[in-house]
């Protein structure tokens, strides 16, 4: 009798242990799980372990609680800043019930995890990363990449249709003959890795090979995303430990452009070590032996722009990610200038995509978001539906006198030469001589600003075209008043 009373305690405190893996999550639409994994160890009223969410590998620090009723506190370094995750939770039946936030005001988000097998989920070995070498020049890149590029829009719903459609649209809206080649499919496209470690597309890409044929067929150039982590930042797979593998299977797919985004190497590797991780996959792009435009997304830090080259990298984000509001745009355009000198042919600074008809803005500050990346020499990756784009839109991306500006020959970034309170005078040095002049009125009011040409330190010249009234300016000797738009710009190409 006290036997059989001390097994039952016994058996009914084990079921009602956290310690084991444990897996939330099932498999979407396009035929991947993106699971939320717990690894637990419950120590009486103690739990530890780890929490793996799409891109995120958090250590359980804190915890309350038993199986009744608890809560974890889960944290990771991401560069110099410490991320944390927090789950309540408890036991019920089989499975787990948990609620997390994604900050202190989000709504609840509810999950339920049930047993899974000893060691599913559990995140691979850090392997070091390798010696530091200068990858040689792709030689592509020339002049900053321009295209269309699928995340602003469609996030997650981006499929083979919509890629397609979008290949189309560049062609009929006139985008491709202004110079947007590349269609590039953004994170979500990814499937499971097949027996031999090989990368597959998910249920949304059947066939990636044919959708490459398809928009070569239109004289347009694909490109693909990936992360040096194991997950994407949308918790899909990366390419993590499969660099060279992967790289090869791009280039037998036909895709002419890698975006390379950190995510979830975060877990893994330092800031300090993202250059000699990104030199891998600039080394496995070049041994592909396909022309692979390579762009380097890590949200400009460890000061990319003074190593991105040597990876072999085209191109680099220096900021986190736009969104389609003034205040982000702004924000990210105008903070652009201590970085000029760092852009040159093959290689420039990436203020991150266009929001061009996403509707969160004004035209007047479209335009503004054009001028600015164009005086930026940034690439031009058109971030909207293009099926549906208005005239006044498509007039905005495919504006012959600005893409020039971007395009020119010289590649030399723009620098601020003057600002006044909400004005701001930037000044780009063209190749031939000329210089784009872009006059900024960051104010919520029409602005007169009159410009001096010496305070530019510029001779008064001899001509001024207006980019976006197609006019010739009248030019009043050593200076020029002008008004300038809320939000807008006056766009000068000055000889
Ligand atoms: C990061 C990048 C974005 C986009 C998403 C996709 O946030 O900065 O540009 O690629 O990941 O998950």
């Amino acid at each position: 009798m006290k036997l059989s009373l001390v097994f039952f305690f016994a058996v009914a405190c084990s079921a009602a242990d956290l310690t084991g893996n444990w897996a939330s999550g099932n498999v979407g639409a396009d035929g991947v799980a993106r699971k939320v994994y717990f690894d637990l160890k419950q120590d009486g009223a103690r739990i530890t372990g780890h929490i793996r969410a799409t891109q995120f590998y958090y250590t359980i620090k804190e915890s309350t609680g038993d199986a009744a009723s608890f809560t974890l506190t889960g944290a990771m370094m991401d560069g110099k800043s410490e991320r944390l995750v927090r789950y309540e939770g408890k036991l019920e039946g089989d499975a787990l019930q948990l609620t997390t936030r994604r900050n202190a005001t989000a709504q609840p988000a509810k999950l339920t995890a049930v047993r899974v097998p000893a060691g599913e989920g559990a995140y691979p070995a850090r392997v070091p990363p390798p010696a530091l070498h200068k990858v040689p020049d792709n030689g592509l890149a020339k002049t900053p990449p321009m295209g269309w590029n699928s995340w602003n829009k469609f996030a997650g719903r981006v499929d083979d249709k919509s890629v397609r459609d979008m290949a189309d649209a560049i062609v009929t809206s006139g985008m491709r003959d202004a110079g947007y080649v590349y269609v590039n499919i953004d994170d979500t496209w990814e499937g499971e890795r097949d027996a031999k470690g090989n990368i597959t597309s998910n249920k949304k890409f059947p066939d990636m090979k044919a959708l490459a044929d398809y928009v070569h067929g239109k004289g347009l150039k694909l490109g693909i995303y990936s992360s040096p982590g194991p997950n994407t930042c949308a918790g899909y797979e990366g390419s993590y430990g499969h660099e060279e593998q992967d790289a090869k299977t791009w280039a037998a797919w036909g895709i002419d452009y890698v975006k390379y985004d950190w995510c979830g190497a975060r877990n893994l590797y330092t800031d300090d070590e993202m250059q000699a991780v990104y030199q891998k996959m600039g080394d496995a792009l070049i041994a592909s032996g396909r022309p692979i435009l390579y762009s380097l997304c890590q949200y400009g830090r460890a000061d990319v722009w003074k190593w991105g080259p040597e990876v072999g990298g085209n191109a680099w984000r220096t900021t986190g990610d736009i969104r389609d509001t003034w205040d982000s745009m702004a924000n990210i355009g105008f903070k652009q200038d201590v970085l000029s000198p760092w852009a040159k042919p093959g290689h420039w600074n990436d203020p991150d995509m266009l929001e061009i008809g996403n509707g969160g803005m004004s035209d007047t500050e479209y335009q503004t978001h054009m001028s600015l990346w164009s005086m930026l020499a940034a690439p031009l990756l058109a971030g909207n539906d293009l099926r549906t784009a208005s005239p006044a839109i498509l007039a905005i991306l495919t504006n012959g006198d600005v893409i020039a500006i971007d395009q020119d020959k010289l590649g030399k970034q723009a620098h601020r030469a003057w600002q006044a309170g909400q004005q701001e005078i930037w000044v780009r040095d063209l190749a031939g001589g000329d210089r784009a002049v872009a006059i900024f009125n960051r104010g919520t009011d029409t602005a007169a600003v009159k410009l001096k040409w010496s305070e530019l330190e510029m001779k008064t010249p001899t001509q001024a075209k207006n980019l976006w009234s197609h006019q010739d300016e009248k030019l009043q000797g050593p200076e020029l008043t002008t008004s300038v738009p809320a939000h807008g710009v006056v766009l000068l190409r000055v000889r």
